[in-house]
């Protein structure tokens, strides 16, 4: 459980549950997404670089862009996302065990993107 979805900002990358949880959670206007912290290169933590507006693995330099696609070092996919619902209390939570896979079409499926309004 992460909280209440107010408490995020628009455009906020939370990097907070990261070294707990793998889990880096971003609130863009119409709702958000969980990416799966885990370069699918070999394994390292990727890190939110605001400058360049990219996740960089620094382990063999492996570049994300804000959605997860990779575009640039030896990672072979986009990172995963995890499943990110509202639970009764209202609060967002992720499901750690719920991964989608972008280059399987999973990006689509429910629990991959919760909507949720900035003006909600
Ligand atoms: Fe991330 Fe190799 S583990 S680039």
């Amino acid at each position: 459980v992460l909280g209440k979805p107010e408490s995020f900002a628009v455009g906020e990358i939370s990097e907070e549950w990261k070294k707990s949880h793998k889990v880096i959670v971003v609130r863009e206007e119409e709702g958000f997404y969980a990416l799966r912290s885990s370069c699918t290169h070999l394994g390292c933590v990727p890190n939110w670089q605001a400058g360049q507006k990219k996740f960089k693995c620094f382990c063999h330099g492996s570049g994300f862009r804000l959605d997860g696609d990779n575009f640039e070092g030896p990672a072979p996919r986009p990172l995963e996302r995890l499943k990110i619902f509202l639970n009764e209390e209202g609060e967002l939570v992720v499901d750690t065990a719920v991964r989608f896979r972008k280059e399987r079409g999973e990006w689509e499926r429910e629990g991959a993107y919760l909507r949720f309004g900035s003006d909600a």
